[in-house]
């Protein structure tokens, strides 16, 4: 039974058999079977096609016995099922051709409806009955992260146009995010309804902000995409990176997890949020380059705060670099089981 996976037991802060762990961007270029797979097909027309969407997602649960599987996806591909033009490049990122910056930019961004993406159901329907005891994770990107790749037009490391636009038409910025609030709930509800046991909302660009502007311009926003799945009983991870002093605030968004980055350790993160949240994190991805017995001892400490959290699923800080060794990651998936058996 998928409620009694250790995943979804950490997630909702009952005892576990053993730490579960799953990696962000388990699946990906880390992976010479999923280089080949990929071979002449480009990102977003891969994430579109159930057969691909199927293998690139097992490959890591097969290789590396993780306790979830997370939908093989990207945070932009509801904004191009929407009609954004847009493409996801190589060693860059998603860029946008015409960026939305001003009301009539926003009327080019109409609402996500689930017979946009009949695929993405019969992706998740088909992992599923693949998958079996182990939980599929499905995920979306936050309004905040997805409004800086549509305003910036692609990556940045500033978010500048996109702060300009939140302080400059404060009207504005709630509508595009109230639009993005839609698009990032209905990704999540059609992949919870076609079976997916847990979602994460992905903010990982959010950590630039200062606690009054996420208060003011952001919460509310990410809380309407996680109340889309509120009614569906499933654990909601809520991450971001660099967001140590943001925590509290994206629990109360209306996570059961909050995930953590490398910068602050899980004994800190726990101070900050008090026992209603499980966490999930927060292994430092360089460290996957350090010497085995360095790695090795602080995969160990990490599992070690984990036990004194109210509920501890074991990640990255971020997501697996391409240039990682896979053997690396399967050993401390082994670490960890073995370590944290109860
Ligand atoms: O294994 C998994 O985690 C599932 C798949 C997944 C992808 N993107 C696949 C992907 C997930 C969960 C995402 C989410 C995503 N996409 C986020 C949030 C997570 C995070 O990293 O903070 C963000 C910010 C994006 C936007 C995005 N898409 C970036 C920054 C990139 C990398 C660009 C590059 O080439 O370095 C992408 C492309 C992307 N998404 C790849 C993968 C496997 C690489 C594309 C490829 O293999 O050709």
């Amino acid at each position: 039974m998928i409620a009694d996976s250790p995943l979804v037991l950490a997630a909702t802060r009952q005892p576990v058999p053993h730490t579960p762990v799953w990696f962000m961007r388990q699946a990906g270029r880390s992976l010479p079977e999923y280089r080949e797979l990929r071979e002449g097909t480009a990102m977003l027309e891969a994430c579109r096609t159930p057969d691909l969407v199927t293998e690139i997602t097992l490959q890591p649960v097969r290789r590396h016995k993780v306790d979830a599987a997370i939908f093989f996806s990207d945070i932009v591909v509801p904004l191009a099922a929407v009609g954004v033009d847009l493409d996801i490049v190589p060693g860059t990122g998603p860029v946008v051709a015409q960026p939305i910056r001003t009301r009539t930019d926003l009327d080019r961004l109409p609402a996500l409806t689930p017979d946009a993406i009949p695929d993405i159901t019969e992706s998740v329907q088909r992992l599923v009955a693949e998958l079996g005891s182990t939980p599929l994770i499905g995920f979306a990107g936050a309004p905040f992260t997805l409004a800086s790749y549509l305003v910036e037009g692609g990556p940045s490391k500033t978010h500048e146009h996109t702060k300009a636009l939140m302080h400059g038409d404060p009207q504005l910025w709630n509508d595009l995010c109230e639009r993005l609030a839609q698009i990032s709930g209905a990704f999540l509800r059609v992949q919870v309804e076609a079976g997916a046991s847990a979602v994460q909302l992905f903010d990982s660009w959010v950590g630039a902000l200062s606690r009054a502007d996420y208060t003011a311009y952001v919460q509310k926003h990410s809380a309407t995409a996680l109340a889309a799945v509120a009614d569906l009983g499933v654990p909601r991870i809520h991450f971001g990176v660099g967001t140590g002093e943001l925590l509290a605030l994206m629990g109360e968004a209306g996570a059961e997890v909050v995930g953590v980055d490398y910068r602050l350790s899980l004994t800190d993160a726990v101070a900050r949020l008090g026992d209603s949240y499980a966490v999930q994190g927060n292994l430092d991805p360089a460290l996957l380059g350090a010497p085995w017995d360095v790695l090795e001892k602080r995969v160990r400490a990490i599992v070690d705060e984990g036990r004194a959290a109210p509920g501890h699923i074991f990640n990255l800080g971020h997501g697996v670099p391409p240039n990682a060794d896979p053997d690396v990651l399967t050993r401390i998936v082994e670490v960890v089981h073995e370590h944290s058996a109860r």
